[in-house]
C-alpha cells in the first residue's frame, strides 16, 4: 500500500488495487451521501478523482478537505462510472496533511487573471495553467541537454561572478561585499574596489560565450546552460533581469554550419515537447486559443498553439541578410509608417521589433534567419565581413516573441579583433586572456544564444515572459 503518483495512475491498469495518492485539493462536491474530491499531485495536469462516503470518512475531515488543502488518501482503485476518467479512488482513509483555511486560501476553483496570479508567485505553480508551463519548461531543459549531449557536445559551467561584460553594453548588476554606506576610499577620494573581496570591481555574468569561447578551444564543441542577467530596461514582456540562456560555441564552425546547427537544435527541442508533453501542451492550446478569441480579430494568430509548433518544427527558416530585409521593409505597404520610414532612411539602424514583427508574421509568416548585420549595432567579437560594413551576424526571429537566438562567427584574427576592440572602447590589456586564444592555436569558430524563456514563451504560447519563470526577476521584484 505504498504512495503512487497519479500519472502512474492514469498510466496502467490498478483496478482493484489498493493505493495511497498524495496531493492537493482542486474542487470538492458533496451531497448528503457521497463526496466527490478531485486531487492532483503535480505529476500530471490530471486530477484523480476521490470518492468518500460520509459513512466511512468523518464529517470534520470531510469539512477540512477543501480546496488548496493536502490529503493523504488510503483506498481501493475502482472503475469509474462517468467521472470522465475510466478509474476512481474509493477512500478507506484520509488523512487532512495540510489544511487551507476556505477564508483566506487566495486561489479558488475559478479562473484567476494571469496579472493577479503573478502577484501570488508563490502559490500559482499550483494552478493547471502554471503546472503546465513548468512541466514543459522542464522537458525543454530536459531535450536541450540530450540533444547537445547525443552531438557530442560538452556542458561547461561558466561563471556567474566576473568582471568582464561580454556584450559591452553596460548594463550589469554589481557584485561587491563592501559597505557602500562607508566604502574605503582611494587617495583621490574614488571607492577602493581593491579592498573588495574580489580586489577589484565585479558583476553578474550577461553571457558566458567569452568563456565558452574559452572552452570551445580546448573542448571542441561545449554548450553553456545557465542564469544571466541583465540590468537593461525589463518593463516588457520579453524581458527579464534574470534569465536562462544556452550558448553552444564550436571550434572549426562557420556562419552556415552555426545557422544550421540553430535550425536543427529549435527544431528538436520543439519537436521533444510536442511528443513528451502531450497533455500539457493540448490544455495549453485550448488556454491559448480562449485568449486569442478575446483579442481583436487583426490581431489574431493564424494558427492554433499545436499548429504553430508543428509548422516550425516541419519547416524550413527563411534566411536573409539584413540589408535584403531593409529592402523588403523599404517596399513594404507599412513604410508610411513612421517607424519604417525611419528604416528607408537610414540604412544601418537595429530594426524594432514591429520591424521584425512585420517580416515573421505578415511577410514570410515562418521564423526569420537574419545575418550579416552592420557592424555597429553589434558586439565587438562578432567576424568582420569582406565588405567592411557587416559582420558575420545571426538573429534568429520567431512569430509572437521576436529574437529569439542571438549568434555569430567570431573574429579569430588578432589584428583586425583587437582594432575593432580598440574602436570600441573595449580594454584591449583586461581582455588578454580572450586574446590569447587568437594568439595561440586560432581557428574560425561560431555560437549563438537561445534566450530559454523566450522559447518556453513560444512553446507554451504564454504572451508575458514573467509568467515562464517560477519567480521572475523584474524591475521592483525580487521579495522571493
Ligand atoms: O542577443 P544576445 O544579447 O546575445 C548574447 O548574449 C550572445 N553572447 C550570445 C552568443 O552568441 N553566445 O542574447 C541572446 C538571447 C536573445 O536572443 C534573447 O532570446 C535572450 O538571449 N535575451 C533575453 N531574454 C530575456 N530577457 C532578457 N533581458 C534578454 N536579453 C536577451
Ligand atoms: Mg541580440
Amino acid at each position: 500500500n505504498k504512495r503512487i503518483k497519479i500519472k502512474a495512475l492514469l498510466e496502467d491498469n490498478h483496478l482493484g488495487q489498493s493505493v495511497t495518492v498524495m496531493g492537493w485539493v482542486r474542487t470538492k462536491r458533496s451531497n448528503k451521501n457521497v463526496s466527490f474530491i478531485a486531487i492532483n499531485d503535480g505529476s500530471t495536469i490530471k486530477n484523480f478523482q476521490v470518492v468518500a462516503d460520509p459513512n466511512q470518512i468523518s464529517e470534520d475531515i470531510l469539512k477540512k478537505a477543501s480546496t488548496g488543502a493536502c490529503l493523504k488518501v488510503q483506498g481501493l482503485i475502482v472503475a469509474s462510472q462517468g467521472s470522465g476518467q475510466s478509474s476512481e479512488l474509493v477512500a478507506q482513509n484520509i488523512e487532512v496533511l495540510g489544511e487551507a483555511d476556505p477564508d483566506t486560501y487566495p486561489l479558488q476553483p475559478k479562473k484567476h487573471s494571469l496579472e493577479f496570479l503573478r502577484e501570488i508567485a508563490h502559490l500559482r505553480i499550483r494552478t493547471n495553467t502554471f503546472g503546465a508551463v513548468f512541466r514543459v519548461r522542464h522537458a525543454l531543459a530536459f531535450a536541450v541537454h540530450k540533444y547537445f549531449n547525443d552531438k557530442g557536445f560538452f556542458y561547461i559551467h561558466t561563471p556567474i561572478i566576473t568582471a568582464s561584460d561580454a556584450e559591452g553594453a553596460g548594463e550589469t548588476f554589481k557584485v561587491t561585499t563592501l559597505d557602500l554606506k562607508n566604502p574605503p576610499k582611494t587617495e583621490d577620494g574614488k571607492i577602493d574596489f581593491k579592498a573588495d573581496f574580489f580586489e577589484r570591481e565585479t558583476n553578474l555574468t550577461v553571457s558566458g560565450q567569452l568563456e565558452g569561447e574559452l572552452a570551445a578551444m580546448g573542448l571542441g564543441e561545449i554548450y553553456t546552460f545557465g542564469p544571466t542577467f541583465r540590468a537593461e530596461n525589463s518593463n516588457t514582456a520579453r524581458h527579464l533581469a534574470e534569465f536562462w540562456m544556452i550558448e553552444p560555441e564550436m571550434a572549426f564552425y562557420d556562419a552556415e554550419d552555426n545557422q544550421n546547427l540553430a535550425e536543427e537544435f529549435l527544431k528538436y527541442v520543439i519537436s521533444y515537447a510536442l511528443e513528451n508533453c502531450k497533455d500539457d501542451l493540448e490544455f495549453l492550446d485550448k488556454r491559448a486559443a480562449e485568449e486569442e478569441a478575446s483579442k481583436p480579430a487583426d490581431q489574431r494568430n493564424e494558427l492554433g498553439l499545436l499548429d504553430r509548433l508543428k509548422f516550425v518544427a516541419e519547416n524550413e527558416f527563411q534566411r536573409l541578410t539584413y540589408t535584403e530585409a531593409i529592402d523588403i521593409l523599404k517596399n513594404s505597404n507599412q513604410n508610411k509608417k513612421k517607424k519604417f520610414q525611419y528604416l528607408v532612411e537610414k540604412w544601418g539602424v537595429d530594426l524594432q521589433s514591429e520591424h521584425e514583427r512585420y517580416l515573421v508574421e505578415k511577410h514570410f509568416k515562418k521564423p526569420v534567419i537574419l545575418t550579416d548585420y552592420p557592424k555597429e549595432i553589434k558586439a565587438f567579437y562578432m567576424r568582420q565581413n569582406e565588405d567592411g560594413k557587416t559582420v558575420a551576424a545571426m538573429d534568429i526571429l520567431f512569430p509572437g516573441i521576436g529574437e529569439i537566438v542571438g549568434g555569430s562567427q567570431r573574429e579569430e584574427r588578432l589584428e583586425l579583433l583587437v582594432n575593432r576592440m580598440k574602436e570600441m572602447h573595449i580594454p584591449t590589456e583586461e581582455m588578454w586572456w580572450y586574446l590569447d586564444t587568437r594568439r595561440f592555436g586560432a581557428t574560425p569558430h561560431a555560437g549563438f544564444g537561445l534566450g530559454f524563456e523566450r522559447l518556453v514563451q513560444f512553446v507554451t504560447g504564454m504572451g508575458n515572459i514573467r509568467d515562464v519563470i517560477a519567480f521572475p526577476r523584474t524591475p521592483g521584484h525580487a521579495e522571493f
